[in-house]
């Protein structure tokens, strides 16, 4: 794997770090001995020049935005799969034959159902919850009611965590909408394929089941393949992070359910429908709102990427299923116009130019979520439903393959030693 070094000249001394290379060519240097050797770290904020782990899952480039699940380009997996395949292929490395897609499809339903005390936490909500709060502490509490899911050291054990995580994710978003909507719990179908069954869990009532379309369904899928996995992002780091403590897989995705809410990650696609709200209104034009983003008042939300410095492919994929979408169930969305006329604007001004800055993932995810009729304060939850195999693929591997607690180092810049005043000598100083 590593043929090249670099040399690091310090204090007189020169130091040699190999240079290992990924599958298609990309370099990175193992500063694994830096410390011991040279008693220096490193600082890299935001860790973009740090890669974190060693992984076989998905591939990014940026630069020439490709992106691939266990080598399949995402292209491929958004024309030919579905997310229960996907989410296989994602966790088990390869594309399951269809024996094992009929034993996933059954684990699956056989883990679809909440405990009935579980039901009870949605009680204790309020009405107007976030959802995205209400997934997190609901996933966390799963394995309050069945502790032995938490003993994945055993590969059937794993199965079995797999499959009821991501069953009863499904049921505990729907749960939690219909809570927010004080409406009945709609027990789901074991019938009905995963997402059918999603959206008969939101939208039936007792006494009409909800029939969604089949493009309703397909589009469902896609909204979540495109989601189900990206590398190292904030989330999937922070899962990483928290399982290297061996922390269970119930408890580390429920951290990456706060990490993804935050709106400069997941949580972007509700942002990117307000500002699109708000510009719909007609108070600010769209030229305004740009000169406004350029002075560095706003962000223009669903815009730029950490990695992609070109379109990201899963927002030109979205952007076709959008329309798609609309058409096949003839409603039109007044929103998609403003998001194209701004799109147009910002990739022909220099400013979203010179900083390679394209439309990603959010931009048009969240215009699919409205014309599933998916409520706003649903689309990070939604986010999260997809992200559920990529957390599963990652956890599983940094625990197979690293074992090693996730503990980075800092640069202090405090004081060296501050002497000690008794409480009653300090002086009163407002803060
Ligand atoms: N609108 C306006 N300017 C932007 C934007 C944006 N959306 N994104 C980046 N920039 C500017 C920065 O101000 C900076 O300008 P400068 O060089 O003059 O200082 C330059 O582009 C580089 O930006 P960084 O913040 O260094 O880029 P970084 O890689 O740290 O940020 C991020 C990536 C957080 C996604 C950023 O592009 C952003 O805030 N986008 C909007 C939020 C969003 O859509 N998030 C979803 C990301 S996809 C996901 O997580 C699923």
């Amino acid at each position: 794997m590593t043929a090249k070094t670099v040399t690091l000249k310090y204090d007189g001394r020169e130091y040699e770090f190999p240079v290992l290379y990924s599958t298609t060519g990309e370099g990175c240097i193992d500063i694994s001995k830096l410390r011991a050797e040279t008693g220096l770290t490193t600082l890299d904020p935001g860790f973009g020049n740090t890669a974190s782990c060693v992984s076989k899952i998905t591939y990014v480039n940026g630069e020439k935005g490709i992106l691939r699940y266990r080598g399949i380009p995402i292209e491929t997996v958004a024309e030919k799969m579905t997310f229960v395949e996907t989410a296989w292929l994602l966790i088990y490395g390869r594309l399951p034959t269809m024996a094992e897609m009929k034993k996933f499809s059954s684990r699956l339903t056989n883990n679809e159902l909440l405990h009935e005390g579980l039901l009870h936490h949605f009680d204790a909500f309020p009405p107007n919850g976030q959802p995205m709060s209400i997934l997190s502490a609901v996933v966390n509490s799963l394995i309050c009611y069945s502790p032995e899911i938490m003993d994945t050291t055993d590969e059937e054990a794993m199965r079995n965590a797999v499959a009821a995580i991501i069953s009863k994710v499904r049921t505990i978003a729907a749960f939690s909408y219909r809570k927010a909507m004080g409406l009945p719990f709609v027990y789901p179908d074991p019938a009905r394929s995963y997402c059918d069954n999603f959206l008969h869990m939101m939208f039936s009532i007792p006494n009409k089941s909800h029939q969604p379309t089949q493009e309703a369904v397909k589009a469902l899928n896609l909204f979540l393949m495109l989601h189900a996995d990206h590398e190292q992002n904030c989330s999937t780091s922070t899962v990483r992070i928290v399982g290297s403590a061996e922390t269970n897989l119930f408890s580390s995705v429920a951290s990456g359910i706060c990490a993804l809410w935050g709106k400069l990650h997941g949580g972007a696609n509700v942002a990117v429908f307000e500002m699109l709200s708000r510009l719909a209104k007609g108070d600010e034009t769209l030229d305004k709102f740009i000169e406004r983003v350029k002075r560095k008042e706003v962000r223009l939300m669903g815009f730029g990427h950490r990695v992609y410095k070109t379109f990201d492919p899963r927002a030109k994929i979205l952007k076709k299923a959008v329309f798609d979408l609309l058409e096949a169930e003839r409603v039109a969305d007044p929103l998609i116009d403003i998001a194209l006329k701004l799109e147009e604007k910002a990739l022909n001004d220099s400013y979203f130019k010179e900083r390679n800055l394209y439309p990603n993932v959010d931009f048009y995810s969240g215009m699919i979520l409205r014309a599933l009729r998916i409520p706003l304060n649903m689309y990070t939850v939604m986010f999260a439903i997809g992200r559920m195999p990529g957390w599963i693929a990652h956890w599983r591997e940094n625990n197979e393959d690293l074992r090693r607690l996730a503990r980075p180092r800092q640069l202090y810049s405090g004081p060296v030693e501050t002497p000690f005043v008794p409480l009653d000598l300090r002086p009163d100083e407002e803060l």
